[in-house]
This record gives structure tokens, C-alpha cells and sequence, in this order.
């Protein structure tokens, strides 16, 4: 495909290991991560070392093939045993984000198939993993254009956490909108809220425009309202780790709720960027699980502590943006009002 291509890589398989960006180190130094066992790729997503729903999908994913790569010795039966298990460690890592479990399945499904055959788990797996890095990309791709089209030759953008070529394999999803709008020469200024704790606005999405070049401010997350309220603000676009399908709910980084509400309050299209692996189409509300990471997160910058010696501190790492907040859902197959989600499920 033509078109400007993202100068970031967020995961490499060469040689039979798996090359990680190592986000947390961003923006300051750009080194890579070997990942030589599907333990090691466990450990990098549980330390965000890569994080964003479609990027964590496809590592597991290579999790799993670097799993039947180290279990080639033994008979069938016992590499099945470890590459199950695998499946069960890299599932526990994160629980918000529905494209582990979706990586997951799509490659074990192929890897029963096989099981009986006498092909080697090890490229049945390696050949899904690359499906599925490649598809990432595609998809992307194609929800940029549909996104693009919603977007005027000039505006300004508000983004949320990371959703750019960092999150996902290549290109991005929210930010994917925002780069096909700029290929298309359309002259958009990009809104970055920081993100606290972990900052991935200011740090990685800041980082990405950058490097391409787009104009963009970083604002602390305390200061969307008061820019919306002076009309700074056309478009908020954010990406998902998980759409419900069935209802319509986008499940994101924690604070973007409360861009939904304030794009409500100030009429502001509010669009969720997300390819069909970040789409959950069985789950209800109740049921999805919201990360709860460290109190540390908050309660520190940088390894340094900002609070008092005993403070303790909450720290939900996803909220849930109800339908009725949401103008309507880009994919890769089009744009859809959160109501018609469901009609996707004939394209799973
Ligand atoms: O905790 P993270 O950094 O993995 O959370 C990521 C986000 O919330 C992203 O905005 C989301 O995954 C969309 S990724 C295209």
C-alpha cells in the first residue's frame, strides 16, 4: 500500500526472537527488547514495556510461537502441554485489553488444529502471528482512511493516551485517522492530553508526532475543559482496548470518560478509533475487568515520589464511555453509531 508510512516499530520478529520497543524508556532513549521466551513476553507486557491493546495481541501471539519454538524437542503431547500453558501465562498479564485474548485464541485455535497433523507447531503458530502483525497494519490502515474523511481541510484534534503506530503494530488507530487526514494534506493540530500516570500522551504520542512531523500541543489533563469551553477543540478522537459490541461501550484509558462527558457538554464529535480485534462481541458491561495497577503509579513521577511518605492512592487504569457519549465507532469496515456495532459481528 502507498502512502506515508509510520516511522516507528513497535515489534520485530527476527531470527526467531521478538524485538520490542521498549516504550517506558520513550521519549528520552529508543532501544529494543529481546524476547526470547514466551515468558519474556509475558514479563514486557505486564511492565508495559510494549502496551496498547493491538500491539499486546500481537506479542502474545508471538509469545506463543517462540512457546512451541523452545518445546520443538519433545513429542507432540508435551509441547502442547507447554504451549497451553503459555496460552494461560500470557492471558494473565492484563485483563482489560480484549485483543490478548483475541491473539491468544486465534493462534491456539490453529495450534489444536494442528496438533494431530504432522506440521510444526512451532511455524503454524509463527505463520498466525505474522497474519495477524500484517492484518494489524492493513486494518489500521483502512480505518484511517474512513476516519479521515470525517475530517475538514483544517482542525484541531484532542486525542487520549497512546493510540499511534505504538500501540498497535504499525500506523495506529486514533492517531491512524490523524495521519491519514495528514496524507491527505488536511492541516490538523493535535490536542495531547499528558496522561496521568503513566503519561503515555505526553511521552509516546507526543513522541510520534514528532517524528512525523504533525503540529501538536501537550496539555495536562486538567485543561481540556477550560480549551473545549474557548473552542479550541473540533474533534476528540480516542482509541479503545475494548468496544462492547452488543452496547455500544468503549472501554479506554482512565480520563477519557471524562473527555466524552465535556465533548458532550461542549457539542464536540467524540469518534473511538478501533479495528475489529479490539472489538468484544459476547461480553456485557458488568463483566469486562478494569486493571488495577500499583498505587506507586500515582504516587510517584518518574521513580520519584509527589505525595506524602503513607499517601495512598487509587488507580483504575481504564474507564468505560457509555453509548449515548459516543458519536459513532471507526473500523476498518466503516463507520458505525454505536447502536449498529452488533451488524459486525458477521465480519469477525
Ligand atoms: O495501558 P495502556 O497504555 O496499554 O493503554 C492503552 C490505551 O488505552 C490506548 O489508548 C488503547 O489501547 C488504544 S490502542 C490503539
Amino acid at each position: 500500500m502507498g502512502g506515508m508510512r509510520s516511522k516507528l516499530t513497535t515489534l520485530r520478529w527476527r531470527n526467531g526472537i521478538l524485538y520490542l520497543l521498549d516504550q517506558r524508556s520513550l521519549p528520552l532513549r529508543k532501544k529494543f527488547v529481546r524476547c526470547r521466551t514466551y515468558a519474556d513476553v509475558a514479563k514486557a507486557i505486564k511492565e508495559m514495556t510494549v502496551r496498547g491493546a493491538p500491539a499486546i495481541g500481537v506479542a502474545a501471539a508471538y509469545g506463543l510461537a517462540l512457546a512451541a519454538k523452545s518445546s520443538r524437542r519433545y513429542g507432540k503431547a508435551k509441547q502442547l502441554e507447554v504451549v497451553r500453558k503459555a496460552a494461560r501465562v500470557l492471558a494473565s498479564t492484563r485483563p482489560t485489553a480484549v485483543n490478548l485474548f483475541w491473539g491468544i485464541e486465534r493462534v491456539m485455535k490453529k495450534i489444536e488444529e494442528a496438533a494431530g497433523g504432522n506440521e510444526s507447531l512451532y511455524k503454524v503458530a509463527l505463520n498466525e502471528a505474522n497474519k495477524m502483525f500484517n492484518e494489524d497494519i492493513e486494518a489500521n490502515r483502512r480505518l484511517g482512511r474512513y476516519g479521515a474523511s470525517l475530517l475538514p481541510e483544517r482542525c484541531i484534534v484532542m486525542t487520549y493516551c497512546n493510540a499511534g503506530a505504538l500501540a498497535t503494530v504499525g500506523y495506529g488507530t486514533a492517531l491512524g485517522v490523524i495521519r491519514a487526514a495528514v496524507e491527505d494534506k488536511k492541516r490538523v493540530t493535535v490536542l495531547v492530553p499528558e496522561t496521568r500516570p503513566k503519561l503515555q500522551g505526553s511521552r509516546l504520542t507526543a513522541y510520534e508526532l514528532e517524528v512525523e512531523g504533525i503540529d501538536y500541543r501537550v496539555i495536562t489533563d486538567n485543561m481540556a475543559a477550560f480549551v473545549m469551553s474557548k473552542g479550541m477543540v473540533d474533534y476528540v478522537i480516542v482509541g479503545a482496548d475494548r468496544v462492547l459490541a452488543r452496547t455500544g461501550h468503549a472501554i479506554n484509558k482512565i480520563g477519557t470518560l471524562n473527555l466524552a462527558v465535556l465533548a458532550k457538554h461542549f457539542n464536540i464529535p467524540f469518534y473511538v478509533a478501533a479495528p475489529l480485534s479490539s472489538f468484544d462481541f459476547k461480553s456485557d458491561v458488568e463483566e469486562v475487568v478494569i486493571e488495577e495497577r500499583s498505587e506507586e503509579e500515582v504516587l510517584s513521577v518518574n521513580g520519584r515520589p509527589i505525595s506524602p511518605k503513607n499517601a495512598r492512592a487509587l488507580n483504575p487504569a481504564f474507564d468505560i464511555t457509555p453509548p449515548e457519549l459516543i458519536t459513532a465507532v471507526i473500523t476498518e469496515f466503516g463507520i458505525y453509531s454505536p447502536k449498529e456495532l452488533i451488524s459486525l459481528s458477521e465480519r469477525q
